[in-house]
């Protein structure tokens, strides 16, 4: 078992430290302060709650999973972990900033890794101190219900960094894809055009929301409508995306609504803000 260090435990950050420490990896979640790590591990303890009342883990399993976590705001502690995963906001500047950070800690054999939806690899890869032992895993929303992870093989990833972090994902359960470090990868260079169409459907008034959503839902078999989904993954990552896209290959065909940001700018995040496009009775 690889000793795991998750830094940022937010919606993904906590998911990933929930999957690995179900696999049985000794893991490290890392928040840069107190108040955001006790919200992470709020989500988490809410989430293995959930597993133990499903049934899908007894109470022993949670507790043997939650003594295999180090909770910390020290960045110290990654010092000893096997496999590096950055799961923070989407912003270039400040992953960069992370990753020189993590740099001055990380054992020189450890591989790294980041869970950036959009963002080229090889703009990170330098900051890192190591860049052929750097990758992308790019798990997906929610984590431990989602059984995909796209790897991403940055210009200077080793064929065994590759093969290390397809053994890893693989050994939580889930399947990779491959994909290469274009912005957007293979699912967000997809999805976000087609949640943005949505949002100008509704800027436009071409239809409301609620039959934008239930046209792909029960049309087309989605688990979920773009409107709904585009709440559920976040406004502000959407948005994030949708700018890498558009700076990236200057297509206006990714160029983001204004809708969407106007709302990112009146603090409408989506479901883990309290509102989105729907009210999830967040009080805003
Ligand atoms: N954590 C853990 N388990 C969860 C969960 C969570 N946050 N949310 C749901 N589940 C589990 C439930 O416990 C349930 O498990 P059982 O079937 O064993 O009981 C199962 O998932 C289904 O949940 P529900 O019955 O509550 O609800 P549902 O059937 O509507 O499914 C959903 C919920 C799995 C989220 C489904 O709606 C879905 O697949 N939606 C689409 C999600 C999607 O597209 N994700 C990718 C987003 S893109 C991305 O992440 C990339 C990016 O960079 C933006």
């Amino acid at each position: 078992m690889k000793k795991v260090g998750v830094v940022g435990c937010g919606l993904m950050g906590s998911g990933i430290v929930e999957v690995c420490l179900k696999s049985g990896h000794e893991t490290v979640a890392r928040e840069v302060n107190d108040e955001l790590l006790q919200r992470g591990l709020g989500r988490l303890d809410g989430s293995l709650e959930r597993a133990v009342q499903k049934g899908k883990m007894t109470d022993a399993e949670r507790e043997a999973a939650r003594a295999r976590l180090t909770a910390t705001t020290d960045m110290g502690a990654l010092a000893g972990c096997d496999i590096i995963i950055e799961a923070i906001t989407e912003d270039r500047r400040a992953k960069a900033a992370l990753w020189q950070e993590i740099a001055k800690v990380a054992p020189a054999g450890a591989l790294l890794a980041t869970n950036t939806s959009s963002i080229p690899l090889s703009s990170l890869a330098p900051a890192t101190g190591n860049p052929s032992r750097f990758l992308g895993l790019h798990f997906m929303n929610p984590v431990p219900v989602m059984k995909l992870v796209e790897i991403v093989r940055g210009i200077e990833s080793s064929d065994a960094a590759v093969a290390e972090g397809q053994a890893f994902i693989e050994g939580l359960g889930k399947t990779t894809i491959l994909a290469k470090d274009t912005p957007g990868f293979l699912i967000n260079v997809l999805l976000v055009p087609y949640i943005c169409e949505a949002v100008r459907l509704v800027e436009a008034g071409f239809g409301t929301k609620e039959d934008i959503d239930k046209g792909m839902q029960l049309g087309c078999g989605m688990p979920m409508g773009p409107i709904t989904l585009l709440d559920f993954v976040g406004l502000d990552t959407t948005l994030a995306i949708a700018d890498v896209l558009y700076e990236e290959f200057g297509d206006p065909k990714y160029k983001a609504p204004p809708l969407l940001r106007r709302m990112v700018e009146s603090g409408f995040y989506g479901k883990k803000s309290g509102r989105g496009f729907y009210d999830y009775g967040g009080g805003k």
